[in-house]
């Protein structure tokens, strides 16, 4: 899969974990910055990974900042994305075969190394259910 991966400074750390983890399980990550621990302004990256996935330049997103609250707020803001903020497996197995989410996000400052770990492989590899789950999906157009 294409991955487009974001976060501010808050993430920067957690990112570069995430990134190295996302290329060793074999897929193309594209990385959107941040590049440093310099103070940014989250959304300009959310803007940039729901961008890719919205014109399927990118299969998935994942976007990381200090709580990964303002990355899920900012990606919900765009139309066709479905932002799954989880900070452990259980969710994020079912954001991915009850709600087909297609972006990540993560809080660094709440998830540590090891179990972002496991919530990105769990996510990365889950498929969507579909069935009932596709239509309450497409309710949310009516929203
Ligand atoms: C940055 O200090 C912090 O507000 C940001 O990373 C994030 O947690 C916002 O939701």
């Amino acid at each position: 899969m294409r991955v487009a991966i974001g976060s501010d400074h808050g993430g920067f750390f957690l990112k570069k974990i995430v990134v190295a983890l996302v290329a060793e399980l074999g897929h193309e990550v594209d990385d959107v910055g941040c590049v440093n621990g310099e103070s940014v302004d989250y959304p300009q990256f959310a803007e940039q990974v729901c961008e890719k996935v919205r014109s399927q330049n990118a299969d998935r997103g994942i976007l990381i900042c200090g709580t990964g609250i303002g990355m899920s707020m900012a990606a919900n803001k765009h139309a066709s994305i479905r932002a799954a903020l989880c900070s452990e497996q259980y969710t994020a197995r079912m954001s991915r075969e009850h709600n087909d989410a297609n972006v990540l996000c993560l809080g660094e400052r709440v998830t540590g190394p090891g179990v972002a770990e496991d919530v990105v492989r769990t996510w990365l590899a889950t498929p969507f259910e579909g069935g009932r789950h596709q239509r309450r999906i497409e309710l949310f157009s009516t929203l």
